[in-house]
């Protein structure tokens, strides 16, 4: 028997897609349900239960245009070039994915709340190993994916981005981010419009799964 509806919590993580063209940049989002669900990442794990995440709520409109002007700068012509060589290559999917792209980059500043999660860097040492990275990652992107799954319960959305991190300090000017605290990315937040979700088109479990050692034959290069 399972501990909770698994047709809920499995639709649920199923279901939490990249939300960019149903965002409803026309719908207020009360700053009471922003706090509940920031309220819900501190149940998240982190390294030594250091707890460093800091988010920044932005709802100022001037600030809002100034983060998008931003994010284009930072994605240049990649989404561009991403939609028009998918496109190209007859990759549907991708070039779905680089024309939602390109949507969100023209409408970011309307989306009614950015979201920026932040983690504290100021103990890291000077060229950190690839174990201190992961650590850094694990101890802020639990806390960012629970908040995305309980904006979706609540009818909202969103999608991590990081363009804008191409030019983090200009960012960190905008919003007086101090240095040792390093930005992870900007989730537009929104209701959405409609609540239909569907699971996405994904490779099947068993073309990435290694089980006891490493499987160079199912995991050739050709996989990557
Ligand atoms: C680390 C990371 C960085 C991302 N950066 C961006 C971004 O800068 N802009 C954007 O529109 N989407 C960005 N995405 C969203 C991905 O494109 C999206 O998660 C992926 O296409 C899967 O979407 P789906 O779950 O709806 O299929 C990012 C996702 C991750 C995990």
């Amino acid at each position: 028997m399972s501990v909770y509806d698994l047709s809920v919590t499995d639709a649920l993580l199923t279901t939490t897609r990249a939300v960019r063209k149903r965002l409803d940049f026309d719908r207020t989002v009360p700053d009471d349900v922003i706090r509940e669900c920031l309220e819900l990442t501190l149940q998240a794990p982190t390294g030594s239960n250091r707890q460093g995440w800091r988010w920044i709520v932005v709802t100022d409109r001037g600030k809002r245009e100034r983060l998008a002007e931003i994010y284009r700068k930072g994605a240049g012509t990649y989404l561009d070039q991403g939609y028009e060589s998918a496109k190209a290559a007859g990759e549907a999917q991708d070039s779905r994915v680089f024309d939602s792209a390109r949507y969100l980059a023209e409408r970011l500043q309307d989306a009614p709340v950015h979201v920026i999660p932040c983690i504290r860097v100021d103990h890291l040492p000077e060229n950190p190993p690839r174990r201190v990275w992961a650590g850094l990652m694990g101890s802020i992107m639990p806390a960012v994916w629970s908040f995305q799954l309980a904006l979706r319960a609540r009818g909202l959305g969103t999608v991590l981005t990081t363009l804008h991190l191409t030019h983090e300090e200009e960012a960190a000017e905008l919003l007086g981010v101090p240095d040792g605290i390093m930005q992870v990315g900007l989730l537009p937040v929104a209701y959405t419009l409609g609540t239909d979700f569907k699971p996405a088109k994904r490779p099947p479990l068993d073309t990435i799964l290694h089980w006891n050692r490493w499987d160079a034959e199912r995991d050739g290069p050709g996989n990557w």
